[in-house]
Protein backbone atom coordinates (compact mmCIF):
# COMPACT_ATOMS: atom_id res chain seq x y z
CA UNK A 1 0.00 0.00 0.00
CA UNK A 2 1.80 2.88 -1.18
CA UNK A 3 0.24 5.20 0.47
CA UNK A 4 1.00 3.64 4.34
CA UNK A 5 4.09 2.18 3.34
CA UNK A 6 5.79 5.51 2.01
CA UNK A 7 3.89 7.48 4.62
CA UNK A 8 2.07 9.60 2.00
CA UNK A 9 -1.29 11.52 1.70
CA UNK A 10 -2.57 10.89 5.04
CA UNK A 11 -6.13 12.08 4.37
CA UNK A 12 -8.15 10.68 7.68
CA UNK A 13 -8.50 12.94 10.56
CA UNK A 14 -9.72 10.51 12.54
CA UNK A 15 -9.55 6.64 11.57
CA UNK A 16 -12.94 4.91 12.54
CA UNK A 17 -12.15 1.75 15.28
CA UNK A 18 -11.01 -1.30 13.73
CA UNK A 19 -13.61 -4.10 12.95
CA UNK A 20 -11.05 -7.00 14.11
CA UNK A 21 -8.97 -7.47 16.65
CA UNK A 22 -5.68 -6.29 16.26
CA UNK A 23 -2.67 -8.97 16.04
CA UNK A 24 -0.55 -9.53 18.99
CA UNK A 25 2.45 -7.90 18.00
CA UNK A 26 3.50 -4.13 18.34
CA UNK A 27 1.64 -1.21 16.65
CA UNK A 28 2.16 -2.13 13.12
CA UNK A 29 4.94 0.19 11.39
CA UNK A 30 4.58 0.66 7.70
CA UNK A 31 6.73 -1.24 5.28
CA UNK A 32 9.47 -0.24 3.10
CA UNK A 33 8.69 -1.32 -0.63
CA UNK A 34 11.94 -1.50 -2.36
CA UNK A 35 10.66 -3.93 -4.87
CA UNK A 36 8.20 -1.21 -6.19
CA UNK A 37 9.15 2.38 -8.16
CA UNK A 38 8.74 5.72 -6.43
CA UNK A 39 5.04 6.27 -6.21
CA UNK A 40 3.88 8.90 -9.21
CA UNK A 41 1.88 11.85 -7.68
CA UNK A 42 -1.76 11.72 -8.93
CA UNK A 43 -2.63 13.68 -11.47
CA UNK A 44 -4.76 16.60 -10.76
CA UNK A 45 -8.05 15.07 -11.81
CA UNK A 46 -8.08 11.82 -9.74
CA UNK A 47 -6.63 13.66 -6.73
CA UNK A 48 -9.66 13.09 -4.43
CA UNK A 49 -10.14 15.56 -1.59
CA UNK A 50 -10.77 13.67 1.97
CA UNK A 51 -14.41 14.33 1.87
CA UNK A 52 -15.57 14.47 5.74
CA UNK A 53 -18.97 16.45 4.67
CA UNK A 54 -19.89 13.08 2.79
CA UNK A 55 -19.30 10.68 5.09
CA UNK A 56 -20.55 13.14 8.33
CA UNK A 57 -23.41 13.88 5.84
CA UNK A 58 -24.04 9.91 5.37
CA UNK A 59 -23.64 9.26 9.31
CA UNK A 60 -25.50 12.35 10.74
CA UNK A 61 -28.27 12.25 8.22
CA UNK A 62 -31.66 13.37 9.44
CA UNK A 63 -34.16 10.67 10.10
CA UNK A 64 -37.12 10.59 7.63
CA UNK A 65 -40.17 13.27 8.14
CA UNK A 66 -43.24 11.68 9.41
CA UNK A 67 -46.69 12.82 7.72
CA UNK A 68 -48.38 14.95 10.25
CA UNK A 69 -50.29 12.87 12.75
CA UNK A 70 -48.46 10.10 12.62
CA UNK A 71 -47.46 8.90 16.54
CA UNK A 72 -43.70 10.40 17.30
CA UNK A 73 -41.42 7.92 17.11
CA UNK A 74 -39.88 6.89 20.34
CA UNK A 75 -36.86 9.37 22.20
CA UNK A 76 -34.77 6.34 21.54
CA UNK A 77 -34.97 3.94 18.34
CA UNK A 78 -33.93 0.57 19.00
CA UNK A 79 -31.16 -0.30 17.21
CA UNK A 80 -30.74 -1.77 13.95
CA UNK A 81 -30.28 -5.36 13.92
CA UNK A 82 -26.42 -6.49 13.18
CA UNK A 83 -26.88 -8.27 9.99
CA UNK A 84 -25.99 -11.95 10.07
CA UNK A 85 -22.34 -12.81 11.01
CA UNK A 86 -20.69 -13.58 7.24
CA UNK A 87 -20.14 -17.00 6.60
CA UNK A 88 -16.87 -17.10 4.53
CA UNK A 89 -13.56 -15.01 5.98
CA UNK A 90 -12.66 -12.24 4.65
CA UNK A 91 -9.72 -10.83 6.40
CA UNK A 92 -6.81 -12.06 4.06
CA UNK A 93 -7.93 -11.95 0.37
CA UNK A 94 -6.55 -13.21 -2.78
CA UNK A 95 -8.11 -10.67 -5.80
CA UNK A 96 -8.79 -12.34 -9.08
CA UNK A 97 -5.53 -12.16 -12.10
CA UNK A 98 -6.03 -12.34 -15.26
CA UNK A 99 -2.43 -14.52 -16.36
CA UNK A 100 -1.98 -14.77 -12.75
CA UNK A 101 -5.26 -16.66 -10.48
CA UNK A 102 -3.79 -20.22 -11.61
CA UNK A 103 -5.11 -22.87 -9.46
CA UNK A 104 -1.30 -23.53 -8.64
CA UNK A 105 -0.84 -19.80 -6.93
CA UNK A 106 -3.65 -20.26 -5.41
CA UNK A 107 -2.94 -23.21 -3.32
CA UNK A 108 0.25 -21.63 -2.64
CA UNK A 109 -0.94 -18.58 -1.26
CA UNK A 110 -4.48 -20.77 0.83
CA UNK A 111 -0.70 -22.59 2.50
CA UNK A 112 0.59 -18.82 3.42
CA UNK A 113 -2.01 -17.36 4.93
CA UNK A 114 -4.59 -16.75 2.12
CA UNK A 115 -8.37 -17.48 3.76
CA UNK A 116 -10.30 -16.22 0.71
CA UNK A 117 -9.09 -16.58 -3.19
CA UNK A 118 -10.88 -15.30 -6.67
CA UNK A 119 -10.93 -16.86 -9.68
CA UNK A 120 -9.31 -14.57 -12.85
CA UNK A 121 -12.13 -12.68 -14.51
CA UNK A 122 -14.39 -15.16 -16.66
CA UNK A 123 -16.12 -14.49 -19.49
CA UNK A 124 -19.81 -15.15 -19.08
CA UNK A 125 -21.05 -15.72 -22.37
CA UNK A 126 -17.83 -18.14 -22.88
CA UNK A 127 -18.61 -19.79 -20.18
CA UNK A 128 -21.96 -20.61 -20.35
CA UNK A 129 -21.16 -21.70 -24.44
CA UNK A 130 -18.16 -23.53 -24.40
CA UNK A 131 -17.09 -26.53 -22.57
CA UNK A 132 -13.39 -26.18 -22.85
CA UNK A 133 -13.12 -22.54 -21.94
CA UNK A 134 -15.01 -24.15 -18.41
CA UNK A 135 -12.69 -26.81 -18.41
CA UNK A 136 -9.33 -24.56 -18.90
CA UNK A 137 -10.92 -21.95 -17.17
CA UNK A 138 -12.39 -22.98 -13.93
CA UNK A 139 -9.81 -26.29 -12.47
CA UNK A 140 -10.05 -26.83 -8.58
CA UNK A 141 -9.49 -29.23 -6.29
CA UNK A 142 -10.51 -29.66 -2.56
CA UNK A 143 -8.22 -27.74 -0.98
CA UNK A 144 -8.89 -24.83 -3.43
CA UNK A 145 -11.72 -23.49 -1.56
CA UNK A 146 -13.33 -21.41 -0.62
CA UNK A 147 -13.29 -19.87 -3.90
CA UNK A 148 -14.70 -16.81 -5.59
CA UNK A 149 -15.39 -17.15 -9.22
CA UNK A 150 -15.31 -13.92 -10.95
CA UNK A 151 -17.44 -13.48 -13.99
CA UNK A 152 -17.56 -10.42 -16.10
CA UNK A 153 -21.03 -9.89 -18.37
CA UNK A 154 -22.74 -7.61 -20.71
CA UNK A 155 -26.51 -9.33 -19.70
CA UNK A 156 -28.19 -11.07 -16.48
CA UNK A 157 -29.25 -13.84 -17.97
CA UNK A 158 -26.05 -15.27 -18.78
CA UNK A 159 -24.03 -13.98 -15.91
CA UNK A 160 -27.09 -16.18 -14.40
CA UNK A 161 -26.77 -19.03 -16.60
CA UNK A 162 -22.76 -18.63 -16.24
CA UNK A 163 -22.79 -19.04 -12.36
CA UNK A 164 -25.10 -21.92 -12.48
CA UNK A 165 -22.68 -23.70 -13.68
CA UNK A 166 -20.53 -22.58 -11.92
CA UNK A 167 -21.62 -22.57 -8.58
CA UNK A 168 -20.98 -26.71 -7.71
CA UNK A 169 -17.21 -25.67 -7.85
CA UNK A 170 -16.87 -22.46 -5.92
CA UNK A 171 -18.35 -20.79 -3.02
CA UNK A 172 -19.31 -16.96 -4.18
CA UNK A 173 -19.91 -15.54 -7.42
CA UNK A 174 -18.31 -12.24 -8.24
CA UNK A 175 -19.33 -9.46 -10.98
CA UNK A 176 -16.23 -7.79 -12.31
CA UNK A 177 -16.96 -4.24 -12.27
CA UNK A 178 -13.61 -2.87 -12.43
CA UNK A 179 -11.81 -3.89 -15.66
CA UNK A 180 -10.49 -1.06 -17.10
CA UNK A 181 -9.89 -1.68 -20.46
CA UNK A 182 -11.06 0.28 -23.62
CA UNK A 183 -12.54 -3.38 -25.08
CA UNK A 184 -14.75 -3.54 -22.59
CA UNK A 185 -17.20 -0.89 -23.76
CA UNK A 186 -19.08 -2.30 -26.82
CA UNK A 187 -20.64 -3.73 -24.94
CA UNK A 188 -19.98 -2.18 -22.11
CA UNK A 189 -19.04 -4.83 -19.40
CA UNK A 190 -16.36 -4.19 -16.36
CA UNK A 191 -16.17 -0.51 -14.97
CA UNK A 192 -17.41 0.53 -18.41
CA UNK A 193 -20.85 -0.74 -16.58
CA UNK A 194 -19.82 1.91 -13.48
CA UNK A 195 -21.78 4.62 -15.74
CA UNK A 196 -24.42 5.98 -13.90
CA UNK A 197 -26.69 4.92 -17.40
CA UNK A 198 -25.56 1.59 -16.94
CA UNK A 199 -26.98 0.92 -13.62
CA UNK A 200 -30.35 -0.20 -14.38
CA UNK A 201 -28.37 -3.04 -16.16
CA UNK A 202 -26.03 -3.66 -13.11
CA UNK A 203 -29.24 -3.70 -10.84
CA UNK A 204 -30.52 -6.43 -12.95
CA UNK A 205 -27.25 -8.39 -12.94
CA UNK A 206 -26.91 -8.55 -9.48
CA UNK A 207 -30.69 -9.39 -8.83
CA UNK A 208 -30.20 -12.31 -11.75
CA UNK A 209 -27.23 -13.30 -9.90
CA UNK A 210 -28.71 -13.20 -6.42
CA UNK A 211 -31.45 -15.59 -7.61
CA UNK A 212 -30.02 -17.91 -9.82
CA UNK A 213 -27.64 -20.00 -7.10
CA UNK A 214 -27.77 -20.06 -2.94
CA UNK A 215 -24.26 -18.82 -2.84
CA UNK A 216 -23.33 -15.22 -2.04
CA UNK A 217 -22.87 -12.53 -4.42
CA UNK A 218 -19.97 -10.36 -4.40
CA UNK A 219 -19.36 -7.39 -6.60
CA UNK A 220 -15.83 -5.52 -6.99
CA UNK A 221 -16.19 -2.12 -8.09
CA UNK A 222 -13.81 1.00 -8.19
CA UNK A 223 -14.12 4.64 -7.29
CA UNK A 224 -16.68 6.50 -9.14
CA UNK A 225 -16.26 10.33 -9.77
CA UNK A 226 -17.02 11.10 -6.41
CA UNK A 227 -17.51 9.68 -3.11
CA UNK A 228 -21.28 10.52 -3.05
CA UNK A 229 -21.35 9.02 -6.30
CA UNK A 230 -19.39 5.34 -5.48
CA UNK A 231 -21.97 5.48 -1.91
CA UNK A 232 -24.80 5.68 -4.01
CA UNK A 233 -23.66 3.03 -6.47
CA UNK A 234 -22.57 0.72 -3.45
CA UNK A 235 -26.01 1.13 -2.06
CA UNK A 236 -27.58 0.37 -4.94
CA UNK A 237 -25.86 -3.02 -5.42
CA UNK A 238 -26.46 -3.99 -1.42
CA UNK A 239 -30.11 -2.98 -2.06
CA UNK A 240 -30.45 -5.72 -5.27
CA UNK A 241 -28.50 -8.63 -3.63
CA UNK A 242 -24.56 -7.64 -3.10
CA UNK A 243 -23.60 -9.65 -0.09
CA UNK A 244 -20.09 -8.88 0.03
CA UNK A 245 -18.45 -5.40 -1.79
CA UNK A 246 -14.73 -4.89 -3.04
CA UNK A 247 -13.99 -1.66 -3.41
CA UNK A 248 -10.68 -0.80 -5.28
CA UNK A 249 -9.67 2.32 -3.90
CA UNK A 250 -8.80 3.78 -7.11
CA UNK A 251 -10.90 5.48 -10.34
CA UNK A 252 -10.74 3.77 -13.56
CA UNK A 253 -7.26 4.73 -14.88
CA UNK A 254 -6.74 6.90 -18.24
CA UNK A 255 -6.09 4.88 -21.35
CA UNK A 256 -3.28 2.77 -21.47
CA UNK A 257 -2.19 3.92 -17.72
CA UNK A 258 -3.63 0.61 -15.93
CA UNK A 259 -0.77 -0.78 -15.54
CA UNK A 260 1.59 2.10 -13.82
CA UNK A 261 -1.99 3.14 -12.01
CA UNK A 262 -1.38 -0.09 -9.59
CA UNK A 263 1.27 1.65 -8.34
CA UNK A 264 -0.69 4.68 -7.23
CA UNK A 265 -1.77 5.15 -3.51
CA UNK A 266 -5.15 4.14 -3.22
CA UNK A 267 -7.52 6.08 -1.57
CA UNK A 268 -8.30 4.59 1.45
CA UNK A 269 -10.31 7.78 3.05
CA UNK A 270 -12.94 6.86 -0.21
CA UNK A 271 -13.78 3.14 0.54
CA UNK A 272 -14.15 3.94 4.53
CA UNK A 273 -17.05 6.23 3.27
CA UNK A 274 -18.29 3.09 1.38
CA UNK A 275 -17.50 0.76 4.43
CA UNK A 276 -19.68 2.99 6.77
CA UNK A 277 -22.69 3.58 4.23
CA UNK A 278 -23.51 -0.08 3.73
CA UNK A 279 -24.49 -3.26 6.28
CA UNK A 280 -22.77 -5.60 4.08
CA UNK A 281 -18.74 -6.78 4.49
CA UNK A 282 -16.49 -4.07 2.36
CA UNK A 283 -13.16 -5.65 1.37
CA UNK A 284 -10.62 -2.83 1.18
CA UNK A 285 -8.62 -2.98 -2.18
CA UNK A 286 -5.09 -0.92 -3.32
CA UNK A 287 -1.64 -1.27 -2.67
CA UNK A 288 -1.15 -3.87 0.03
CA UNK A 289 2.42 -4.16 0.06
CA UNK A 290 3.59 -5.73 3.33
CA UNK A 291 2.07 -7.63 6.02
CA UNK A 292 1.74 -4.55 8.26
CA UNK A 293 -0.45 -2.99 5.50
CA UNK A 294 -3.31 -5.54 6.48
CA UNK A 295 -3.72 -4.14 9.73
CA UNK A 296 -3.26 -0.25 9.17
CA UNK A 297 -5.07 -0.45 6.32
CA UNK A 298 -8.26 -2.32 8.01
CA UNK A 299 -7.87 0.37 11.03
CA UNK A 300 -8.19 3.09 8.16
CA UNK A 301 -11.10 1.66 6.07
CA UNK A 302 -13.46 -0.27 9.18
CA UNK A 303 -13.23 -2.78 6.16
CA UNK A 304 -13.81 -6.50 6.65
CA UNK A 305 -10.83 -7.21 5.40
CA UNK A 306 -8.32 -6.78 2.84
CA UNK A 307 -7.71 -7.49 -1.16
CA UNK A 308 -4.29 -7.85 -2.44
CA UNK A 309 -2.99 -8.74 -6.04
CA UNK A 310 0.19 -7.45 -6.94
CA UNK A 311 1.29 -7.31 -3.40
CA UNK A 312 0.83 -10.90 -3.15
CA UNK A 313 2.90 -11.92 -6.93
CA UNK A 314 5.82 -9.99 -5.63
CA UNK A 315 5.34 -11.60 -2.31
CA UNK A 316 2.98 -14.62 -1.80
CA UNK A 317 4.08 -15.06 2.42
CA UNK A 318 2.45 -10.87 2.17
CA UNK A 319 -0.56 -12.55 4.54
CA UNK A 320 1.79 -14.34 6.68
CA UNK A 321 4.66 -12.50 7.12
CA UNK A 322 4.30 -8.70 8.84
CA UNK A 323 7.95 -7.69 7.40
CA UNK A 324 9.10 -8.20 3.82
CA UNK A 325 10.56 -11.89 2.92
CA UNK A 326 14.18 -12.49 2.80
CA UNK A 327 15.65 -13.58 -0.29
CA UNK A 328 15.93 -16.80 0.66
CA UNK A 329 11.98 -17.14 1.61
CA UNK A 330 11.00 -15.91 -1.38
CA UNK A 331 12.91 -18.76 -3.06
CA UNK A 332 11.59 -21.65 -1.08
CA UNK A 333 8.38 -19.60 -1.92
CA UNK A 334 9.21 -19.50 -5.68
CA UNK A 335 10.00 -23.32 -5.39
CA UNK A 336 6.86 -24.53 -3.51
CA UNK A 337 4.86 -22.52 -6.12
CA UNK A 338 6.94 -24.57 -8.87
CA UNK A 339 6.08 -27.87 -7.40
CA UNK A 340 2.35 -26.77 -7.15
CA UNK A 341 2.92 -25.73 -10.70
CA UNK A 342 4.25 -29.46 -11.90
CA UNK A 343 0.98 -31.00 -9.88
CA UNK A 344 -1.42 -28.44 -11.70
CA UNK A 345 0.28 -26.80 -14.55
CA UNK A 346 -0.97 -23.77 -15.59
CA UNK A 347 1.40 -23.61 -18.99
CA UNK A 348 4.74 -21.90 -19.08
CA UNK A 349 3.98 -18.69 -19.55
CA UNK A 350 1.93 -18.38 -16.15
CA UNK A 351 4.95 -19.83 -14.83
CA UNK A 352 7.32 -17.71 -16.42
CA UNK A 353 5.19 -14.58 -15.05
CA UNK A 354 5.01 -15.29 -11.60
CA UNK A 355 8.80 -16.33 -11.36
CA UNK A 356 9.31 -12.94 -13.07
CA UNK A 357 7.20 -11.26 -10.14
CA UNK A 358 9.32 -13.41 -7.34
CA UNK A 359 12.63 -11.81 -8.67
CA UNK A 360 11.25 -8.33 -8.26
CA UNK A 361 9.98 -7.85 -11.80
CA UNK A 362 10.02 -4.02 -12.65
CA UNK A 363 8.29 -2.81 -16.22
CA UNK A 364 7.16 -5.12 -18.94
CA UNK A 365 7.97 -8.38 -19.67
CA UNK A 366 10.16 -7.38 -22.35
CA UNK A 367 12.01 -4.84 -20.64
CA UNK A 368 12.06 -6.34 -17.04
CA UNK A 369 14.90 -5.52 -14.30
CA UNK A 370 14.73 -7.11 -11.71
CA UNK A 371 15.65 -6.65 -7.71
CA UNK A 372 16.79 -10.17 -7.05
CA UNK A 373 19.45 -11.04 -9.94
CA UNK A 374 21.76 -13.16 -8.79
CA UNK A 375 24.83 -13.82 -10.66
CA UNK A 376 23.21 -12.10 -13.66
CA UNK A 377 22.43 -8.34 -15.11
CA UNK A 378 19.13 -7.86 -15.60
CA UNK A 379 19.11 -8.33 -19.18
CA UNK A 380 20.84 -11.92 -19.05
CA UNK A 381 18.19 -13.13 -15.95
CA UNK A 382 15.30 -11.59 -18.26
CA UNK A 383 16.93 -13.65 -21.29
CA UNK A 384 17.21 -16.50 -19.14
CA UNK A 385 13.46 -16.55 -18.04
CA UNK A 386 12.22 -15.55 -22.13
CA UNK A 387 14.24 -19.50 -22.61
CA UNK A 388 13.37 -21.69 -19.36
CA UNK A 389 10.69 -23.69 -20.99
CA UNK A 390 10.50 -26.41 -18.17
CA UNK A 391 9.66 -26.02 -14.17
CA UNK A 392 13.55 -27.45 -13.80
CA UNK A 393 14.72 -24.85 -15.53
CA UNK A 394 12.89 -22.42 -13.92
CA UNK A 395 13.96 -24.29 -10.06
CA UNK A 396 17.56 -23.42 -11.35
CA UNK A 397 17.30 -19.80 -12.07
CA UNK A 398 15.77 -19.87 -8.69
CA UNK A 399 18.61 -21.41 -6.97
CA UNK A 400 20.87 -18.85 -8.56
CA UNK A 401 19.11 -16.08 -7.96
CA UNK A 402 17.60 -16.13 -4.59
CA UNK A 403 18.91 -19.71 -3.10
CA UNK A 404 22.55 -19.09 -3.70
CA UNK A 405 24.61 -17.51 -0.71
CA UNK A 406 27.22 -16.75 -2.89
C1 LIG B 1 -1.84 -9.31 -13.34
C2 LIG B 1 -3.14 -8.71 -12.85
C3 LIG B 1 -4.34 -9.16 -13.39
C4 LIG B 1 -5.56 -8.65 -12.91
N1 LIG B 1 -6.75 -9.19 -13.36
C5 LIG B 1 -7.93 -8.82 -12.75
C6 LIG B 1 -9.14 -9.53 -13.00
O1 LIG B 1 -9.18 -10.54 -13.70
N2 LIG B 1 -10.27 -9.07 -12.39
C7 LIG B 1 -10.27 -7.99 -11.56
O2 LIG B 1 -11.32 -7.63 -11.02
N3 LIG B 1 -9.14 -7.33 -11.28
C8 LIG B 1 -7.97 -7.73 -11.84
N4 LIG B 1 -6.80 -7.11 -11.49
C9 LIG B 1 -6.85 -6.02 -10.51
C10 LIG B 1 -6.60 -6.56 -9.12
O3 LIG B 1 -7.52 -7.56 -8.73
C11 LIG B 1 -6.64 -5.40 -8.09
O4 LIG B 1 -7.92 -4.84 -8.08
C12 LIG B 1 -5.63 -4.31 -8.44
O5 LIG B 1 -4.39 -4.86 -8.87
C13 LIG B 1 -5.38 -3.43 -7.22
O6 LIG B 1 -4.92 -4.19 -6.13
P1 LIG B 1 -3.35 -4.26 -5.74
O7 LIG B 1 -2.91 -2.83 -5.54
O8 LIG B 1 -3.31 -5.10 -4.50
O9 LIG B 1 -2.62 -4.88 -6.90
C14 LIG B 1 -5.57 -7.61 -11.94
C15 LIG B 1 -4.35 -7.16 -11.43
C16 LIG B 1 -3.14 -7.70 -11.86
C17 LIG B 1 -1.86 -7.23 -11.23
Amino acid sequence: MAEMCRGKRARSPSPPAPSLPSPPSPPPQPCPSPAAPATPLLPEPLLRPSSPSSANDIAAAPPPRLPSGSPPLPSASPPLPSPPAFPLPLRHVCGPMVGASDLAFRLLLRRHGAQLCYTEMLFAHRFLSDPSYREAKLRTTPADRPLVVQFCATDAPTLAGAARLAAPQCDAIDLNLGCPLPSATQPPFGAALLAREHWPLVGAMVAALAGATPLPVFCKIRLLESVEATVELARLLEARGCRVLCVHGRAVPPPREHRAQRQWPADLDAIASVARAVRIPVLSNGNTRCGRDVQLNVDRTGAAGVMSAEGLLQNPLLFEKLDEPSPRELGEAALEYLRLAAEWPPGMRVVRSHIMWMLGKSGSAARAHFAHSGPFTSQQLRLALLGAESVAQFEELVHLTLLSDG
